[in-house]
């Protein structure tokens, strides 16, 4: 049997191996982030923050279904500060640990990267400029005038901070736009982009009570799950577009090893788990990972750069 190196890197920071967790589920507090520490996962990722403490959306704002889920949760998190004071409890586990800030505005997003980047326990900040769950406040990602101006400001502080700065994108569905947010990103400091988050503003039905099944937004909410094909169709088309020195982390229907295989086939450098994860427990990273391993082996692949992008066309 050949022995695999899975060992990757995200925005220069080294991981052991591609498979860690989405920010998202079950990553709010400092006993969920301990969770993640101890588990298989390479990385821990972190609940994006506000600067103030949410409570989130009203309940039930989550509903799992048939190979996905739809959820509404309205950002609830501890507030920045309280992060602040986690990160440096989980630095005794050995791995990198990811921050990931959806501030309200501009000016939020600067000061959390601001005081992240100082962080030495802080390997790298995701921006998230995709949230679609705030109501009111439209997805950053579908306006690019708007994400420009992000995208510079933030890039800019964590240069100037040595940190890493991912983006969080949303998925894009149309050639123009992909172009577009490209460019944008090429132009900027950007370390490594997440693609994609949730599919937003889906509807999913209660048949017996011919109803929506979130509370929030009238029943409209992120789904996740089975999205997979869009976030393949992104990271592929990203890979593309994008700087070389950008690295690109998949996610979206993450459940197996062969999903993250495909991932890493379309261009991805590693791939986040969300859904499978919020629907199972820190096994699951384990699990993806002994299944990735097992596919690697049975096509002789030794490292991840053996496949890594080469999807053939027909
Ligand atoms: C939420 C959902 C998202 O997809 C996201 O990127 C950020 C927050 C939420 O509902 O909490």
């Amino acid at each position: 049997m050949i022995l695999v190196n899975l060992e990757t890197k995200v925005g220069g920071v080294k991981l052991e191996h591609p498979i860690f967790n989405a920010s998202g589920p079950k990553d709010v507090t400092r006993e969920e982030l301990i969770e993640i520490a101890k588990s298989d996962s390479s990385a821990v990722m972190a609940k994006s923050c506000t600067i103030e403490p949410r409570m989130g959306n009203a309940e039930p704002r989550h509903y799992d279904f048939k190979g996905g889920a739809i959820g509404s949760y309205g950002l609830p998190n501890l507030g920045y500060k309280e992060y602040k004071k986690i990160f440096p409890a989980l630095v005794e586990f050995g791995k990198p640990i990811f921050a990931s800030i959806s501030g309200l505005c501009v000016e939020d997003n600067k000061k959390m990267a601001a005081e992240f980047s100082e962080m030495n326990s802080v390997a790298a900040i995701e921006l998230n400029i995709s949230c679609p769950n705030i109501i009111g406040k439209p997805q950053v990602g579908y306006d690019f005038e708007q994400s420009e101006e992000r995208i510079q400001e933030v890039s800019a502080i964590c240069a100037a901070g040595k940190k890493p700065l991912g983006l969080k994108l949303p998925p894009y569905f149309d050639f123009a736009h992909y172009k577009t947010i490209a460019e944008i990103i090429n132009k900027n400091k950007v370390s490594f982009v997440t693609c994609i988050n949730s599919v937003g503003n889906g509807i999913v039905v209660d048949l017996e009570k011919e109803s929506v099944v979130i509370k929030p937004n009238k029943g409209f909410g992120g789904v996740g799950g089975i999205i997979k094909p869009f976030g393949l169709a992104n990271v592929r088309k990203f890979r593309e577009l994008l700087r070389r020195e950008i690295s690109i982390v998949g996610v979206g229907g993450v459940f197996s090893g062969k999903d993250a295989f495909e991932y890493i086939l379309c261009g991805a450098d590693a791939v986040q788990v969300g859904t499978a994860f919020m629907q199972s427990d820190t096994k699951v990273f384990g699990k993806i990972l002994g299944e990735l391993k097992e596919i690697m082996q049975r096509k002789g692949y030794d490292k991840l750069d053996d496949f890594k992008g080469k999807l053939k066309e027909i």
